[in-house]
């Protein structure tokens, strides 16, 4: 894409402040509505770090009643002080049974193919009570870039390799994969535009990088990382950056223990915060939740 052009599947953070872009929002609400009707079930993924920030806010309306299973994912990066709490806060909010995961280091996901087998089984029997045959209930992931959606589908897909191929009065494209004999997962995952009007949420989202990287200064992010980060986890976060005590947890603070100086003896800037956010994001700085637990509901 020509760099002048405005990528509308992108929001802009370059100035502080992400902008939406309607059109292309309500587009891919479309696309995720055309999957959404062909499954009894879906599994919508967060992130463990930021439970509310990753959340839709428009979720239901994008599922109408149909059943849905909350995976807290990335808890090997989450703070586990808070986890617990936090799967509580989401089960009273929302009514959904929620579940942790670590889709890159577990090998079994066995519990959830069981619970969306349970949450489809109401719709399967409405389906038979209609004179139909009983068939595999159909499951689809949903979540914000880089949640680990595609991670979990990798690993359900491992418990059951038969691929299905395209279902009668289906559209081709969808591919199933056959998990057990109750259940068929479709194979692609459906991503949620990435929409967050509160600000500070949105900003949250950009540290764990479910905002496309093209679309924000580095320096911002990671000086609004170190600001978040401070709230609760200064001192860890200064004692891995040798900064004394009594200085400020600030990005020029990190480049100068680093010693990453440039021209003029000026800290820089650029090299640190881009340390910064991949020490972050890699878990480096350890395990943390962003989210405050007293924010208002979803
Ligand atoms: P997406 O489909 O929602 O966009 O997410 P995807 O599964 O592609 O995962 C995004 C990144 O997050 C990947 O890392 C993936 O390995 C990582 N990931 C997924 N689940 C977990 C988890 O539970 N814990 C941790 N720590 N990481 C997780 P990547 O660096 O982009 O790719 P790779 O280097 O792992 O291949």
């Amino acid at each position: 894409m020509d760099n002048n052009e405005i990528d509308e599947t992108r929001p802009d953070i370059t100035h502080g402040h992400i902008h939406w872009y309607p059109g292309h929002i309500a587009k891919a609400e479309r696309k995720l509505k055309e999957k959404i009707v062909l499954v009894d079930v879906v599994i919508e993924v967060l992130d463990a770090r930021i439970p509310l920030s990753s959340c839709y806010n428009d979720i239901k309306s994008l599922l109408g009643e149909k059943p849905r299973l909350i995976l807290l994912n990335k808890i090997d990066l989450a703070d586990d002080a808070e986890l617990k709490t936090w799967v509580k806060i989401l089960e009273n909010k929302t009514g959904c049974t929620v579940f942790v995961c670590d889709a890159k280091n577990s090998k079994n996901l066995n519990s959830i193919i069981s619970k969306v087998v349970e949450l489809s089984e109401p719709r399967i029997q409405k389906l038979m009570a209609k004179g139909l045959l009983r068939r595999p209930s159909r499951v689809m992931v949903v979540g914000m870039p880089n949640v680990g959606k595609s991670s979990i589908i990798n690993k359900l897909t491992k418990a059951g390799k038969t691929k299905v191929g395209a279902k009668a009065g289906v559209t081709r494209q969808q591919q199933w994969v056959r998990i057990n004999p109750r259940l068929d997962l479709l194979d692609t995952p459906g991503i949620i535009p990435m929409k967050q009007p509160d600000q500070d949420k949105a900003m949250r989202l950009a540290f764990v990088n479910s905002v496309s990287e093209n679309a924000y200064s580095t320096e911002m992010v990671a000086k609004e990382l170190l600001k978040v980060l401070s709230k609760k986890y200064s001192q860890r976060i200064k004692s891995h950056y040798n900064i004394k005590d009594e200085d400020e947890l600030t990005v020029e603070n990190v480049a100068k223990s680093r010693n990453w100086i440039v021209t003029g003896a000026q800290p820089d800037i650029e090299r640190t915060s881009t340390f910064l956010l991949c020490d972050f994001r890699d878990g480096r700085l350890g395990k943390v939740i962003l989210d405050e637990i007293e924010e208002p509901a979803i």
